[in-house]
Protein backbone atom coordinates (compact mmCIF):
# COMPACT_ATOMS: atom_id res chain seq x y z
CA UNK A 1 0.00 0.00 0.00
CA UNK A 2 1.04 3.67 -0.59
CA UNK A 3 1.55 5.06 2.82
CA UNK A 4 2.49 9.09 3.77
CA UNK A 5 3.58 9.93 7.49
CA UNK A 6 3.99 13.52 8.26
CA UNK A 7 6.06 14.36 10.87
CA UNK A 8 9.06 11.95 11.04
CA UNK A 9 10.03 12.68 15.12
CA UNK A 10 10.39 9.49 17.08
CA UNK A 11 6.91 7.90 16.50
CA UNK A 12 6.52 9.02 12.78
CA UNK A 13 9.76 7.96 11.98
CA UNK A 14 10.11 4.55 13.23
CA UNK A 15 6.31 4.41 11.80
CA UNK A 16 7.42 4.92 8.36
CA UNK A 17 10.62 2.58 8.64
CA UNK A 18 8.39 -0.17 9.76
CA UNK A 19 5.87 0.01 7.54
CA UNK A 20 8.85 0.05 4.64
CA UNK A 21 10.28 -2.67 5.73
CA UNK A 22 6.75 -5.07 5.65
CA UNK A 23 6.76 -4.13 2.15
CA UNK A 24 4.31 -0.52 1.92
CA UNK A 25 5.51 2.21 0.08
CA UNK A 26 6.58 4.82 2.65
CA UNK A 27 6.78 8.99 1.83
CA UNK A 28 7.62 10.76 4.83
CA UNK A 29 7.53 14.19 5.32
CA UNK A 30 8.76 16.74 7.51
CA UNK A 31 9.09 20.45 7.47
CA UNK A 32 12.04 20.85 9.16
CA UNK A 33 14.42 20.24 5.86
CA UNK A 34 17.39 19.91 7.76
CA UNK A 35 16.45 16.51 9.08
CA UNK A 36 15.32 15.51 6.01
CA UNK A 37 18.60 16.37 4.56
CA UNK A 38 20.27 13.68 7.03
CA UNK A 39 17.81 10.97 6.47
CA UNK A 40 18.23 11.10 3.05
CA UNK A 41 22.04 10.87 3.75
CA UNK A 42 20.50 7.81 5.72
CA UNK A 43 21.91 9.15 9.07
CA UNK A 44 18.78 9.56 11.92
CA UNK A 45 18.05 12.44 13.02
CA UNK A 46 17.56 10.43 16.63
CA UNK A 47 19.14 8.32 18.90
CA UNK A 48 16.96 4.66 18.75
CA UNK A 49 18.67 1.55 19.11
CA UNK A 50 18.77 -0.45 15.47
CA UNK A 51 16.51 2.12 13.19
CA UNK A 52 19.85 2.91 11.48
CA UNK A 53 19.89 0.21 9.42
CA UNK A 54 16.29 -0.57 8.84
CA UNK A 55 16.36 3.30 7.21
CA UNK A 56 19.83 2.32 5.44
CA UNK A 57 17.70 -0.93 3.91
CA UNK A 58 14.91 0.30 2.74
CA UNK A 59 15.92 3.43 1.72
CA UNK A 60 17.89 1.80 -0.49
CA UNK A 61 15.32 -0.94 -1.93
CA UNK A 62 13.40 2.59 -2.54
CA UNK A 63 10.58 1.54 -0.44
CA UNK A 64 11.39 4.48 2.11
CA UNK A 65 11.69 7.84 0.86
CA UNK A 66 12.27 11.29 2.91
CA UNK A 67 10.77 14.76 1.54
CA UNK A 68 9.51 18.24 2.71
CA UNK A 69 7.46 17.94 -0.32
CA UNK A 70 3.86 17.58 2.02
CA UNK A 71 1.48 17.95 -1.67
CA UNK A 72 3.88 14.78 -3.32
CA UNK A 73 3.46 12.77 0.21
CA UNK A 74 -0.55 13.57 0.39
CA UNK A 75 -0.89 13.26 -3.75
CA UNK A 76 1.22 9.55 -3.31
CA UNK A 77 -0.36 7.92 -0.50
CA UNK A 78 -3.48 6.27 0.13
CA UNK A 79 -3.04 6.09 3.59
CA UNK A 80 -1.76 9.18 5.09
CA UNK A 81 -0.59 9.78 8.83
CA UNK A 82 -0.36 12.49 10.82
CA UNK A 83 2.09 11.98 13.63
CA UNK A 84 3.32 15.62 14.83
CA UNK A 85 3.61 16.76 18.09
CA UNK A 86 1.02 17.80 20.52
CA UNK A 87 2.75 18.82 23.50
CA UNK A 88 1.09 20.73 26.23
CA UNK A 89 -0.03 24.00 26.36
CA UNK A 90 0.50 25.57 30.07
CA UNK A 91 -3.07 24.78 31.48
CA UNK A 92 -2.38 21.10 30.40
CA UNK A 93 -4.53 21.43 27.63
CA UNK A 94 -2.83 19.52 23.94
CA UNK A 95 -1.25 21.72 21.73
CA UNK A 96 -3.41 21.05 18.77
CA UNK A 97 -1.77 23.90 16.28
CA UNK A 98 0.55 21.39 14.53
CA UNK A 99 -2.30 18.99 13.67
CA UNK A 100 -4.30 21.73 12.50
CA UNK A 101 -1.53 23.25 10.48
CA UNK A 102 -1.11 19.60 8.65
CA UNK A 103 -5.22 18.79 8.51
CA UNK A 104 -5.03 22.30 6.82
CA UNK A 105 -2.69 20.92 4.10
CA UNK A 106 -4.03 17.85 3.22
CA UNK A 107 -7.36 19.32 2.65
CA UNK A 108 -5.81 21.86 0.14
CA UNK A 109 -3.55 18.69 -1.79
CA UNK A 110 -6.21 15.74 -1.30
CA UNK A 111 -6.29 14.70 -4.59
CA UNK A 112 -8.65 11.39 -4.40
CA UNK A 113 -10.54 9.15 -1.75
CA UNK A 114 -7.81 8.82 1.60
CA UNK A 115 -7.57 7.67 5.08
CA UNK A 116 -6.64 9.97 7.63
CA UNK A 117 -4.98 8.57 10.34
CA UNK A 118 -4.26 10.76 13.58
CA UNK A 119 -1.35 9.00 14.72
CA UNK A 120 -0.45 11.46 17.24
CA UNK A 121 -1.92 11.66 20.61
CA UNK A 122 -4.98 13.76 20.61
CA UNK A 123 -7.80 14.59 22.75
CA UNK A 124 -11.14 13.04 22.69
CA UNK A 125 -13.10 14.02 20.13
CA UNK A 126 -10.00 14.96 17.70
CA UNK A 127 -10.94 12.64 14.62
CA UNK A 128 -14.30 13.85 14.26
CA UNK A 129 -12.41 18.48 14.58
CA UNK A 130 -9.88 16.51 11.91
CA UNK A 131 -12.48 15.61 10.00
CA UNK A 132 -13.69 18.76 10.07
CA UNK A 133 -11.06 20.69 9.45
CA UNK A 134 -10.20 19.18 6.42
CA UNK A 135 -13.26 19.43 4.80
CA UNK A 136 -13.21 23.01 5.75
CA UNK A 137 -9.90 23.25 4.02
CA UNK A 138 -11.27 21.54 0.56
CA UNK A 139 -14.11 23.91 0.47
CA UNK A 140 -11.56 27.03 0.91
CA UNK A 141 -8.38 25.39 -0.99
CA UNK A 142 -9.12 22.36 -3.17
CA UNK A 143 -10.80 22.49 -6.73
CA UNK A 144 -11.99 19.35 -6.56
CA UNK A 145 -14.57 19.48 -3.48
CA UNK A 146 -15.79 16.62 -4.04
CA UNK A 147 -12.88 14.62 -3.19
CA UNK A 148 -13.67 11.66 -0.18
CA UNK A 149 -11.68 10.89 3.10
CA UNK A 150 -12.14 8.61 5.78
CA UNK A 151 -11.01 9.67 9.23
CA UNK A 152 -9.23 6.73 11.66
CA UNK A 153 -7.51 6.84 15.03
CA UNK A 154 -4.53 4.72 15.24
CA UNK A 155 -2.72 5.48 18.75
CA UNK A 156 0.84 4.59 19.23
CA UNK A 157 2.06 2.68 21.87
CA UNK A 158 6.11 2.44 21.18
CA UNK A 159 8.36 3.16 23.73
CA UNK A 160 11.54 5.41 22.98
CA UNK A 161 14.56 2.86 23.63
CA UNK A 162 13.00 -0.28 22.08
CA UNK A 163 10.55 1.85 19.61
CA UNK A 164 11.15 -0.66 16.53
CA UNK A 165 10.52 -4.07 18.73
CA UNK A 166 7.71 -1.97 19.97
CA UNK A 167 6.67 -1.50 16.72
CA UNK A 168 6.87 -4.58 14.87
CA UNK A 169 5.92 -7.00 18.08
CA UNK A 170 3.31 -4.97 19.94
CA UNK A 171 1.16 -5.54 22.51
CA UNK A 172 -1.95 -5.32 20.59
CA UNK A 173 -3.32 -2.42 17.55
CA UNK A 174 -6.11 -0.25 18.23
CA UNK A 175 -8.16 0.60 15.45
CA UNK A 176 -10.96 3.23 15.71
CA UNK A 177 -13.01 4.81 12.91
CA UNK A 178 -16.81 5.00 11.98
CA UNK A 179 -15.48 4.22 8.47
CA UNK A 180 -15.93 0.39 7.37
CA UNK A 181 -13.69 0.69 4.83
CA UNK A 182 -11.07 2.82 7.05
CA UNK A 183 -10.85 -0.08 8.98
CA UNK A 184 -10.48 -2.72 6.65
CA UNK A 185 -7.85 -0.72 5.25
CA UNK A 186 -5.76 0.02 8.47
CA UNK A 187 -6.20 -3.72 8.70
CA UNK A 188 -4.78 -5.00 5.80
CA UNK A 189 -1.57 -2.26 6.58
CA UNK A 190 -0.95 -4.28 9.49
CA UNK A 191 -1.76 -7.20 8.27
CA UNK A 192 1.31 -8.32 8.28
CA UNK A 193 2.34 -7.20 11.59
CA UNK A 194 -0.99 -8.70 12.60
CA UNK A 195 -0.06 -12.38 11.76
CA UNK A 196 3.63 -12.16 12.42
CA UNK A 197 4.40 -13.15 8.97
CA UNK A 198 7.16 -10.78 7.91
CA UNK A 199 10.42 -11.58 7.28
CA UNK A 200 13.32 -10.74 9.75
CA UNK A 201 17.12 -10.20 9.61
CA UNK A 202 18.68 -13.26 11.07
CA UNK A 203 21.01 -11.73 12.78
CA UNK A 204 18.11 -10.02 15.45
CA UNK A 205 16.17 -12.18 17.46
CA UNK A 206 12.68 -12.15 17.04
CA UNK A 207 10.99 -10.99 19.67
CA UNK A 208 7.74 -13.01 18.80
CA UNK A 209 7.33 -16.40 17.45
CA UNK A 210 6.15 -16.15 13.93
CA UNK A 211 2.58 -16.78 13.19
CA UNK A 212 1.96 -15.60 16.92
CA UNK A 213 -0.79 -13.01 16.05
CA UNK A 214 -1.01 -9.72 18.05
CA UNK A 215 -4.16 -8.63 19.46
CA UNK A 216 -6.70 -5.97 17.39
CA UNK A 217 -9.17 -3.80 19.18
CA UNK A 218 -10.94 -2.79 16.60
CA UNK A 219 -13.87 0.55 18.05
CA UNK A 220 -15.29 4.05 17.60
CA UNK A 221 -13.24 7.33 17.28
CA UNK A 222 -13.48 7.96 20.16
CA UNK A 223 -12.89 4.74 22.41
CA UNK A 224 -9.44 4.49 20.50
CA UNK A 225 -8.45 8.18 21.20
CA UNK A 226 -9.57 7.30 25.01
CA UNK A 227 -7.36 4.07 24.73
CA UNK A 228 -4.26 6.09 24.54
CA UNK A 229 -5.00 8.68 27.07
CA UNK A 230 -6.06 5.91 29.67
CA UNK A 231 -3.20 3.55 28.88
CA UNK A 232 -0.43 6.39 29.64
CA UNK A 233 -2.16 7.75 32.62
CA UNK A 234 -2.77 3.95 33.62
CA UNK A 235 1.04 3.43 33.40
CA UNK A 236 2.12 6.56 35.14
CA UNK A 237 -0.21 6.08 38.02
CA UNK A 238 1.37 2.60 38.49
CA UNK A 239 5.09 4.11 38.53
CA UNK A 240 3.37 7.17 41.16
CA UNK A 241 2.18 4.97 43.20
CA UNK A 242 5.07 2.88 43.86
CA UNK A 243 6.86 5.85 44.67
CA UNK A 244 4.74 6.55 47.31
CA UNK A 245 4.95 3.06 48.63
CA UNK A 246 9.00 3.89 48.04
CA UNK A 247 8.37 6.88 50.70
CA UNK A 248 6.53 5.20 52.94
CA UNK A 249 9.37 2.16 52.83
CA UNK A 250 11.94 4.87 54.05
CA UNK A 251 10.39 5.98 56.54
CA UNK A 252 9.74 2.47 57.98
CA UNK A 253 12.71 0.51 57.14
CA UNK A 254 11.29 -1.40 54.55
CA UNK A 255 12.98 -2.44 51.02
CA UNK A 256 11.24 -1.00 48.17
CA UNK A 257 13.03 -3.96 46.07
CA UNK A 258 11.17 -6.74 48.52
CA UNK A 259 8.05 -5.10 47.79
CA UNK A 260 8.17 -4.58 44.62
CA UNK A 261 9.36 -8.15 43.86
CA UNK A 262 7.10 -9.28 46.43
CA UNK A 263 3.34 -7.28 45.00
CA UNK A 264 4.76 -7.76 41.12
CA UNK A 265 4.54 -11.55 41.27
CA UNK A 266 0.94 -10.93 42.16
CA UNK A 267 -0.17 -11.80 38.27
CA UNK A 268 -3.40 -9.20 38.70
CA UNK A 269 -0.01 -6.65 39.83
CA UNK A 270 2.40 -7.87 37.30
CA UNK A 271 6.03 -6.85 37.73
CA UNK A 272 6.67 -4.04 35.07
CA UNK A 273 6.36 -0.31 35.45
CA UNK A 274 7.15 -0.83 39.48
CA UNK A 275 10.82 0.44 39.39
CA UNK A 276 10.72 3.40 41.91
CA UNK A 277 12.47 6.37 40.78
CA UNK A 278 12.83 9.87 40.66
CA UNK A 279 9.35 10.03 38.72
CA UNK A 280 8.30 9.87 35.66
CA UNK A 281 9.14 12.35 32.31
CA UNK A 282 9.41 11.93 28.80
CA UNK A 283 8.10 13.79 26.15
CA UNK A 284 4.56 11.67 26.82
CA UNK A 285 3.45 11.04 30.26
CA UNK A 286 3.74 14.33 31.98
CA UNK A 287 1.74 16.01 28.64
CA UNK A 288 -0.69 13.10 28.61
CA UNK A 289 -1.75 12.89 32.02
CA UNK A 290 -2.26 15.96 32.00
CA UNK A 291 -4.57 16.69 28.91
CA UNK A 292 -6.73 13.76 30.16
CA UNK A 293 -6.90 15.90 33.45
CA UNK A 294 -7.82 18.93 31.35
CA UNK A 295 -10.54 16.85 29.36
CA UNK A 296 -11.98 15.83 32.41
CA UNK A 297 -12.51 19.20 33.73
CA UNK A 298 -14.27 20.39 30.25
CA UNK A 299 -17.21 17.96 31.68
CA UNK A 300 -17.23 19.50 34.93
CA UNK A 301 -15.02 16.56 36.66
CA UNK A 302 -12.43 16.58 39.35
CA UNK A 303 -10.27 14.07 38.34
CA UNK A 304 -8.49 13.03 41.50
CA UNK A 305 -6.64 10.29 41.04
CA UNK A 306 -4.72 12.01 37.93
CA UNK A 307 -4.27 15.32 39.84
CA UNK A 308 -2.63 13.20 42.85
CA UNK A 309 -0.35 11.55 40.53
CA UNK A 310 0.75 14.80 38.93
CA UNK A 311 1.83 16.03 42.27
CA UNK A 312 3.19 12.72 43.48
CA UNK A 313 5.46 13.02 40.73
CA UNK A 314 6.31 16.93 40.94
CA UNK A 315 7.23 15.94 44.70
CA UNK A 316 9.58 12.59 44.11
CA UNK A 317 11.62 15.20 41.89
CA UNK A 318 12.04 17.56 44.73
CA UNK A 319 12.84 14.57 47.35
CA UNK A 320 16.04 14.38 45.62
CA UNK A 321 16.73 17.82 46.30
CA UNK A 322 15.63 17.49 49.89
CA UNK A 323 17.76 14.27 50.19
CA UNK A 324 20.97 16.70 49.09
CA UNK A 325 19.88 19.03 51.48
CA UNK A 326 19.95 16.85 54.21
CA UNK A 327 22.94 14.81 52.96
CA UNK A 328 25.21 18.04 52.76
CA UNK A 329 23.32 20.66 54.86
CA UNK A 330 24.51 23.87 53.43
CA UNK A 331 24.27 23.16 49.39
CA UNK A 332 26.07 26.50 48.44
CA UNK A 333 29.30 25.93 46.70
CA UNK A 334 29.46 22.27 46.81
CA UNK A 335 30.04 20.30 43.61
CA UNK A 336 27.54 17.55 42.71
CA UNK A 337 27.68 15.02 40.13
CA UNK A 338 24.96 14.29 38.10
CA UNK A 339 24.98 10.57 35.71
CA UNK A 340 21.99 10.85 33.11
CA UNK A 341 20.08 13.21 31.36
CA UNK A 342 17.92 11.42 29.01
CA UNK A 343 14.35 10.53 30.86
CA UNK A 344 15.16 7.11 30.66
CA UNK A 345 18.14 5.33 29.04
CA UNK A 346 18.88 4.47 25.26
CA UNK A 347 17.06 7.82 24.11
CA UNK A 348 18.51 11.31 23.26
CA UNK A 349 15.13 12.46 24.46
CA UNK A 350 15.59 15.23 26.84
CA UNK A 351 11.58 16.33 27.00
CA UNK A 352 10.14 16.66 30.88
CA UNK A 353 13.22 14.70 32.36
CA UNK A 354 13.48 14.55 35.85
CA UNK A 355 17.65 15.05 36.02
CA UNK A 356 16.59 18.60 34.51
CA UNK A 357 14.36 19.63 37.08
CA UNK A 358 16.23 18.18 40.14
CA UNK A 359 19.64 20.21 38.26
CA UNK A 360 17.79 23.42 37.96
CA UNK A 361 16.65 23.06 41.67
CA UNK A 362 20.05 22.49 42.74
CA UNK A 363 21.91 25.15 40.61
CA UNK A 364 19.12 27.46 42.47
CA UNK A 365 20.47 26.32 45.44
CA UNK A 366 23.68 27.75 44.59
CA UNK A 367 25.55 23.77 43.47
CA UNK A 368 28.13 23.53 40.83
CA UNK A 369 26.56 20.88 38.64
CA UNK A 370 28.91 18.64 36.46
CA UNK A 371 26.42 16.45 34.83
CA UNK A 372 27.44 13.74 31.75
CA UNK A 373 25.14 11.46 29.65
CA UNK A 374 26.16 8.98 27.50
CA UNK A 375 24.50 10.48 23.95
CA UNK A 376 23.35 14.12 25.41
CA UNK A 377 25.74 15.65 24.09
CA UNK A 378 24.36 19.55 23.44
CA UNK A 379 22.79 20.92 25.85
CA UNK A 380 18.99 20.72 26.22
CA UNK A 381 17.10 24.28 26.36
CA UNK A 382 15.77 23.80 29.45
CA UNK A 383 18.56 23.33 31.45
CA UNK A 384 20.42 26.11 33.37
CA UNK A 385 23.65 27.57 31.66
CA UNK A 386 25.70 26.96 34.83
CA UNK A 387 25.52 23.08 34.30
CA UNK A 388 28.97 22.02 33.11
CA UNK A 389 28.05 19.02 30.65
CA UNK A 390 31.45 16.69 31.21
CA UNK A 391 33.42 14.80 28.32
CA UNK A 392 32.63 11.38 30.17
CA UNK A 393 31.74 9.96 33.41
CA UNK A 394 35.30 10.28 35.62
CA UNK A 395 35.18 13.70 34.74
CA UNK A 396 31.79 15.00 36.13
CA UNK A 397 32.62 12.31 38.96
CA UNK A 398 35.87 13.92 40.04
CA UNK A 399 36.32 16.37 43.15
CA UNK A 400 32.37 16.17 43.55
CA UNK A 401 30.51 16.02 46.83
CA UNK A 402 27.91 13.86 46.12
CA UNK A 403 26.82 11.95 43.02
CA UNK A 404 23.33 11.52 41.67
CA UNK A 405 22.43 8.46 39.28
CA UNK A 406 19.45 10.49 37.24
CA UNK A 407 19.27 7.86 34.38
CA UNK A 408 20.18 3.85 34.21
CA UNK A 409 21.93 3.98 31.62
CA UNK A 410 24.18 0.34 31.42
CA UNK A 411 27.55 2.65 31.20
CA UNK A 412 27.37 3.99 34.14
CA UNK A 413 26.85 -0.59 35.60
CA UNK A 414 30.35 -1.06 34.71
CA UNK A 415 32.74 2.26 35.72
CA UNK A 416 35.49 1.71 38.07
CA UNK A 417 33.68 2.80 41.88
CA UNK A 418 36.79 1.96 43.77
CA UNK A 419 38.71 4.23 41.61
CA UNK A 420 36.04 6.73 41.67
CA UNK A 421 35.86 6.65 45.34
CA UNK A 422 39.28 8.27 45.66
CA UNK A 423 38.54 11.29 43.16
CA UNK A 424 35.31 12.73 44.94
CA UNK A 425 35.52 14.98 47.95
CA UNK A 426 32.79 13.40 49.92
CA UNK A 427 31.86 9.91 48.86
CA UNK A 428 27.84 10.36 48.83
CA UNK A 429 25.64 8.62 46.21
CA UNK A 430 22.03 9.00 45.84
CA UNK A 431 21.15 6.45 43.62
CA UNK A 432 17.86 8.01 41.83
CA UNK A 433 17.33 4.77 39.58
CA UNK A 434 17.82 2.13 42.30
CA UNK A 435 20.73 0.52 39.89
CA UNK A 436 22.88 -0.39 42.23
CA UNK A 437 24.02 -3.01 45.04
CA UNK A 438 23.28 -0.85 48.44
CA UNK A 439 25.68 -3.47 50.72
CA UNK A 440 28.44 -3.34 47.53
CA UNK A 441 29.12 0.33 47.32
CA UNK A 442 28.82 0.33 51.15
CA UNK A 443 31.65 -2.22 51.23
CA UNK A 444 33.37 0.41 48.81
CA UNK A 445 32.84 3.30 51.29
CA UNK A 446 30.09 5.06 49.86
CA UNK A 447 27.56 6.18 51.58
CA UNK A 448 24.60 4.69 49.62
CA UNK A 449 20.83 6.13 49.18
CA UNK A 450 18.25 5.05 46.99
CA UNK A 451 15.00 5.30 46.46
CA UNK A 452 12.92 3.19 49.47
CA UNK A 453 15.58 1.25 50.69
P1 LIG B 1 8.47 14.82 17.65
O1 LIG B 1 8.44 16.19 18.16
O2 LIG B 1 9.66 13.96 17.85
O3 LIG B 1 8.17 14.83 16.08
C1 LIG B 1 7.19 15.61 15.46
C2 LIG B 1 7.68 15.95 14.05
O4 LIG B 1 6.64 16.62 13.36
C3 LIG B 1 8.89 16.89 14.04
O5 LIG B 1 9.93 16.33 13.28
C4 LIG B 1 8.35 18.16 13.38
O6 LIG B 1 9.31 18.85 12.63
C5 LIG B 1 7.24 17.59 12.53
N1 LIG B 1 6.24 18.57 12.12
C6 LIG B 1 5.60 19.49 12.87
N2 LIG B 1 4.76 20.22 12.13
C7 LIG B 1 4.86 19.75 10.85
C8 LIG B 1 4.23 20.10 9.62
N3 LIG B 1 3.34 21.08 9.55
N4 LIG B 1 4.58 19.41 8.51
C9 LIG B 1 5.48 18.42 8.58
N5 LIG B 1 6.11 18.05 9.71
C10 LIG B 1 5.79 18.70 10.84
O7 LIG B 1 7.18 14.11 18.26
P2 LIG B 1 7.00 12.58 18.67
O8 LIG B 1 7.68 12.31 19.96
O9 LIG B 1 7.28 11.71 17.50
O10 LIG B 1 5.43 12.56 18.96
C11 LIG B 1 4.49 12.70 17.93
C12 LIG B 1 3.13 12.30 18.47
O11 LIG B 1 3.13 10.92 18.83
C13 LIG B 1 2.72 13.06 19.74
O12 LIG B 1 1.34 13.28 19.71
C14 LIG B 1 3.06 12.09 20.83
O13 LIG B 1 2.25 12.25 21.99
C15 LIG B 1 2.76 10.76 20.20
N6 LIG B 1 3.53 9.64 20.75
C16 LIG B 1 4.86 9.79 20.98
C17 LIG B 1 5.58 8.70 21.49
C18 LIG B 1 7.06 8.82 21.79
O14 LIG B 1 7.61 7.88 22.32
N7 LIG B 1 7.71 9.92 21.47
C19 LIG B 1 4.94 7.47 21.68
C20 LIG B 1 3.58 7.36 21.41
C21 LIG B 1 2.87 8.45 20.93
C1 LIG C 1 5.67 5.74 27.35
C2 LIG C 1 4.81 4.48 27.27
O1 LIG C 1 5.49 3.41 27.94
C3 LIG C 1 4.56 4.09 25.81
O2 LIG C 1 3.68 2.96 25.77
C4 LIG C 1 3.90 5.26 25.10
O3 LIG C 1 3.71 4.97 23.74
C5 LIG C 1 4.80 6.49 25.22
O4 LIG C 1 5.02 6.79 26.63
C6 LIG C 1 4.16 7.69 24.64
O5 LIG C 1 2.95 7.82 24.58
O6 LIG C 1 4.98 8.53 24.28
P1 LIG C 1 8.26 6.31 27.06
O7 LIG C 1 7.86 7.68 27.50
O8 LIG C 1 9.14 6.15 25.89
O9 LIG C 1 6.93 5.45 26.77
O10 LIG C 1 9.00 5.62 28.26
P2 LIG C 1 8.64 4.69 29.49
O11 LIG C 1 9.53 3.51 29.46
O12 LIG C 1 7.20 4.44 29.61
O13 LIG C 1 9.10 5.62 30.71
C7 LIG C 1 8.43 6.82 31.00
C8 LIG C 1 8.98 7.40 32.28
O14 LIG C 1 8.64 6.60 33.41
C9 LIG C 1 10.51 7.51 32.29
O15 LIG C 1 10.90 8.72 32.90
C10 LIG C 1 10.94 6.34 33.14
O16 LIG C 1 12.17 6.54 33.79
C11 LIG C 1 9.80 6.26 34.14
N1 LIG C 1 9.61 4.92 34.73
C12 LIG C 1 9.22 3.89 33.95
C13 LIG C 1 9.81 4.74 36.09
O17 LIG C 1 10.18 5.68 36.83
N2 LIG C 1 9.61 3.49 36.63
C14 LIG C 1 9.19 2.45 35.87
O18 LIG C 1 8.99 1.34 36.44
C15 LIG C 1 9.00 2.65 34.50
Amino acid sequence: MKVCVIGVGYVGLVTGVCLAEIGHDVICVDNIESKIEKLNNGISPIYEPGLEKFIEKNMKSGKLNFTTNLKYGVEKGEIIFISVGTPSLSNGQADLSYVEAVAVEVGKYINDEKIIVNKSTVPIGSGDWVSMVVSESIEKNNLNKDVKFNVASNPEFLREGSAVGDTFFPDRIVIGSSSKKAIEKMLELYKPIIEQSFGWPPDVPRLLPKGQKIPVVVSDLTSAEMIKYAANSFLATKISYINEVANICEKVGADILKVAEGIGLDSRIGPKFLNAGIGWGGSCFPKDVSALAYIANEYGMTPQILNSIINVNREQRLKIVKKVQDELKIVKGKTIAVLGIAFKPDTDDTREAPSISIMNSLINLGAKIKAYDPIVKERPHTLSEKVTLSKDSYDAIKDADLLIIATEWDEFRTLDYAKIKNTMNHNIIIDGRNMFNKEKFEDLGFKYMGIGR
